[in-house]
């Protein structure tokens, strides 16, 4: 397993719903904390590993040390989203360089589904709704460099430019 790298196709493709909770969703989720921990990030969606679906793992410790922190979302929605957002740096494994100031909403209300298929409801807050949000938004094709201010979007141009070359490059010589 490996992480997708912007701009695949597969980072912008619509998801299916999770509908079975088998060992070999638990042997993707455990595969997936693998390569986020291998790659330093805290959280990751199943389009970045080139799975279509609706299911997001997530570490705000970023620790495998700390499993206990570990959290798995299959199928999540959110119920509620505070009004109060706040501006916050973000980085995303499939933009290996890529920081920017991207704005969230501070608390929301997820309901998803665990490993067994039992329905959850959690209230998350800052850098777990933070990690929570950028993860559901891949779910739904949404990078968080389009969530950008003009000012970080005019900024990263030429690293987006060259990953977009890399990735031409990649496809030629394979
Ligand atoms: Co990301």
């Amino acid at each position: 397993m490996d992480i997708v790298l912007y701009p695949d196709p597969r980072l912008r493709r619509k998801t299916a719903p999770i509908e079975n909770f088998d060992q070999e969703l638990a042997d993707i989720v455990r595969a997936m904390f693998e390569v986020m921990y291998r790659t330093k990030g805290v959280g990751l969606a199943a389009p970045q590993v080139g799975l279509s679906l609706k299911l997001l793992v997530y570490n705000p410790e970023g620790d495998p040390a700390k499993s206990e922190q570990e959290r798995v979302l299959a199928n999540p929605r959110i119920l509620r989203r505070s009004r109060n957002k706040e501006f916050g740096e973000e980085g995303c494994l499939s933009f290996p360089g890529i920081f920017g100031q991207v704005e969230r909403p501070l608390e929301v209300t997820v309901e998803a589904q665990d490993l067994n298929g039992e329905k959850h409801q959690l209230e998350l807050k800052d850098w777990d709704a933070r990690i929570f949000l950028h993860e559901l938004d891949h779910l739904d094709g949404i990078l968080f460099v389009d969530r950008f201010q003009p000012g970080d979007k005019v900024r990263v141009k030429p690293q987006l430019t060259d990953l977009e070359a890399q990735f031409r490059a990649s496809r030629a010589s394979s």
